[in-house]
This record gives structure tokens, C-alpha cells and sequence, in this order.
């Protein structure tokens, strides 16, 4: 199988290729803008790889994603690509519309035209495969709130979005099911809980934990920390996209969760408790929590039932919390070498120098 994958070279998709080139005899093709969030680096394992290649592309430029169907000839798409940071979407919205929605726009036009024109046996077992986020149902009730079992986000849990990032997001989504319905592009929706792990750029709230806390700097926690997400290790997540993309019915969506419910809080303390662990210090790494002001909108719970995902396809996360997190930790202590670049920009010239795979 050929899979055009959209954002390659940020957190998550490069997740999914390194998983089909490391585990599966599949070839991809990566179009990415590369911003600030994408880095090639995250693919030095296998970007030597003969069944790998990349492309410099904006997924809002039409005749770059026409001319890279037309070549690569894939039997899918993982659509990746996208602003993703809720921060940045409240100061600087006008990307995540760009990018999230005229974005998916114009890679589902470009991906029509080239799927019309396959012949019969390949057009029925094409997939465009969307990428998307919980974030999109807005938030459920917290145990302050409510007493006794809370309600967990299914895939028929009406849309309510919070942030321009979630809304730009849930506009993507609503874009995707209308080409499916209307233009019959056989299209599948995901939409997953917060991901972790390793290659997560250091703006995100575990890895920029783990980077202020090693630089001493204060751990800035939003509010009281209470907010809950459910947290899933992004090699889980890349598996269960593989999963989806090779064997889920056209027209279905699949929620993916870790059952990891977790304040952040809570989180940031367990990141600190590993720290001490791993790298001790004269005090403790907890002594540098600052609380700041909430964001504005903020969610104050997300949570997966994941049962779909389960029962049709036989996916189950394999990480628990505890050991992606200390996995996670492990990571970033043995690879400071990558987060200074993706920091400085650096990565930019380790590209020009070490990346003879592009075109
Ligand atoms: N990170 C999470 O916890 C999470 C959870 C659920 C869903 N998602 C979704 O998964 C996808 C990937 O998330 P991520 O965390 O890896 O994001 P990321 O920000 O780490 O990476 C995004 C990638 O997209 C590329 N990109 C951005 N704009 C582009 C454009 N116009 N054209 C081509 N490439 C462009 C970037 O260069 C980068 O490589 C997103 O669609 C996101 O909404 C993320």
C-alpha cells in the first residue's frame, strides 16, 4: 500500500511513519509545510528508507498536492497537517482557519479530482483517512460538578468547540463527512484525547514541563491545575491510526482514548516525582510549580470511550500512564540534543546538511 501522509514531520505523524516504515512493508510519501511544529529530525531513523519520501508542501497550495497525487499514486491519505496549539490559536487564530480549514479544503478538492479519475478496483479501496481531536465535542462535566459515573465523549456526542484551534478543527471534521456524503470520497474521521511521548515539541504541557524543570525555570500550571484529560501515548495512537486507515469501514468515525483520566496537576507532579528519580537534584523539581492565569475558555474535562475502537477492531492501548510517562521522561533526558534544536531552529541546518531525500 502507498499512504500520502499530511504533517509527517510534526508530533503525531511522524509517529505514524516511523510506525508503517519500521512495521509494515507500506511506503509513504510526506507532504509537510514544515513550520515551526514540523521537523525532519523526528524521521532521521528512516528517512533513508526507499519506501520514504518527502516534499516541502503547503497543504493550501493546490498544484503542489495535485502534482504529488499524481506522482505518488496513493491508495491512501492520513490527513495530519494542522495547526494544533490552543495557545497560539487564542493569539493568532487566522493560521488555524488557513491552514485547518481552507487547508483541508483544498487537499479533499485535490484528492477528488485525483480519486474520479482511478480506475474502478482502486477507487473503492481508496481511503481519505482525517485526523482529529476530541476537542471538538468541547468539555464534559468534572467530578466537581457532578456526583456518581460522568459522561465519557462518544462518536455521536453532539460538537460543541471551544478555541479557534477547536472550532477550526470541528470545521475540518464537518468538511470531511460533507465530501463523504456528497461527493462519496470514501473518508474516515478519528478523533483522539491528548497525545504524549517522545518528539513532542517542548511549547506542549509534558515537554515543556520536563524542559523548564531541567532548565530550572518555574513549571507554569494553568489555574489550579484541575483540568482532567485523558492522556495516550502517541505510539499507541499511531498504531490504532494504521489500524483505522487499513481496516475501518468507509463513513466511520472512531474515538481514541488511553483511559487515562488525569488533572494536570497531577501529571506535572508525576513528571517531577520521575525527575527526582532520574535526575535528583538539591531540591525537589516540584518546588518550581507556578500557578498562572487560567486560559481563556479553557476545558475543564475531556474523556474518551474508546469501546468502538475496541469492539470493531481490536485496538487497545498498550502503554498505561505510568509507563509511557516514565518512557516519555526517559526520552527527553537521553535526547536534549533535539529539543535545543527544535528550540533555536536549529534542526533547519542539520536538515541542509544531513537530508538528501528531498525533492
Ligand atoms: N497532539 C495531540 O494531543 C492531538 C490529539 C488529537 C488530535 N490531534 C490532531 O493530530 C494532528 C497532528 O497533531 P500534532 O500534535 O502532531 O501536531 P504538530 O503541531 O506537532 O504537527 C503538525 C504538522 O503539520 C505541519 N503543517 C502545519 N501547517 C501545514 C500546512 N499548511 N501544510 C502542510 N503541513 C503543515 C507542521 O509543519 C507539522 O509538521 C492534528 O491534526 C491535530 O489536530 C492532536
Amino acid at each position: 500500500m502507498k499512504i500520502l501522509i499530511t504533517g509527517g514531520a510534526g508530533f503525531i505523524g511522524s509517529a505514524v511513519v516511523r510506525h508503517i516504515i519500521n512495521h509494515t512493508d507500506d511506503s509513504v510519501i510526506n507532504i509537510d509545510k514544515l513550520t515551526y511544529a514540523g521537523n525532519l529530525e523526528s524521521l532521521k531513523e528512516i528517512s533513508r528508507d526507499p519506501r520514504y519520501q518527502f516534499r516541502q508542501i503547503d497543504i493550501c497550495d493546490a498544484q503542489a498536492v495535485v502534482q504529488a497525487l499524481n506522482d505518488f499514486q496513493p491508495d491512501a491519505i492520513m490527513h495530519l497537517a494542522a495547526e494544533s496549539h490552543v495557545d497560539r490559536s487564542i493569539t493568532g487564530p487566522a493560521e488555524f482557519v488557513q491552514t485547518n480549514v481552507v487547508g483541508t479544503y483544498t487537499l479533499l478538492e485535490a484528492c477528488r479530482q485525483y480519486w474520479s479519475a482511478l480506475p474502478e478496483a482502486r477507487k473503492a479501496a481508496f481511503r481519505f483517512h482525517h485526523i482529529s481531536t476530541d476537542e471538538v465535542y468541547g468539555d464534559l462535566p468534572h467530578p466537581d460538578e457532578m456526583e456518581g459515573e460522568l459522561p465519557l465523549f462518544t462518536e455521536s456526542t453532539p460538537y460543541a468547540p471551544s478555541s479557534p484551534y477547536s472550532s477550526t478543527k470541528a470545521a475540518s471534521d464537518h468538511l470531511v463527512r460533507a465530501w463523504g456524503r456528497t461527493y462519496k470520497l470514501p473518508v474516515i474521521v478519528t478523533n483522539c484525547s491528548n497525545n504524549y511521548g517522545p518528539y513532542h515539541f517542548p511549547e506542549k504541557l509534558i515537554p515543556l514541563i520536563i524542559s523548564n524543570a531541567l532548565e530550572g525555570k518555574p513549571l507554569p500550571v494553568y489555574g489550579k491545575g484541575d483540568q482532567i484529560r485523558d492522556w495516550l501515548y502517541v505510539e499507541d495512537h499511531a498504531r490504532a491510526l494504521y489500524t483505522v486507515v487499513t481496516k475501518a469501514q468507509v463513513g466511520t468515525t472512531y474515538n481514541i482514548g488511553g483511559h487515562n483520566e488525569k488533572k494536570n496537576l497531577d501529571v506535572v507532579m508525576q513528571v517531577c516525582e520521575l525527575l527526582d528519580e532520574l535526575r535528583p537534584k538539591a531540591s525537589r523539581y516540584q518546588e518550581q510549580i507556578t500557578y498562572v492565569q487560567d486560559r481563556p475558555g479553557h476545558d475543564r474535562r475531556y474523556a474518551i470511550d474508546a469501546a468502538k475502537i475496541e469492539k470493531d477492531l481490536g485496538w487497545k492501548p498498550q502503554e498505561t500512564f505510568e509507563s509511557g510517562l516514565r518512557k516519555t521522561v526517559e526520552w527527553y533526558l537521553n535526547n536534549q540534543e533535539w529539543v535545543e534544536h527544535v528550540k533555536s531552529g536549529a534542526y533547519k541546518n542539520w536538515i541542509e546538511q544531513n537530508y538528501e531525500n528531498r525533492s
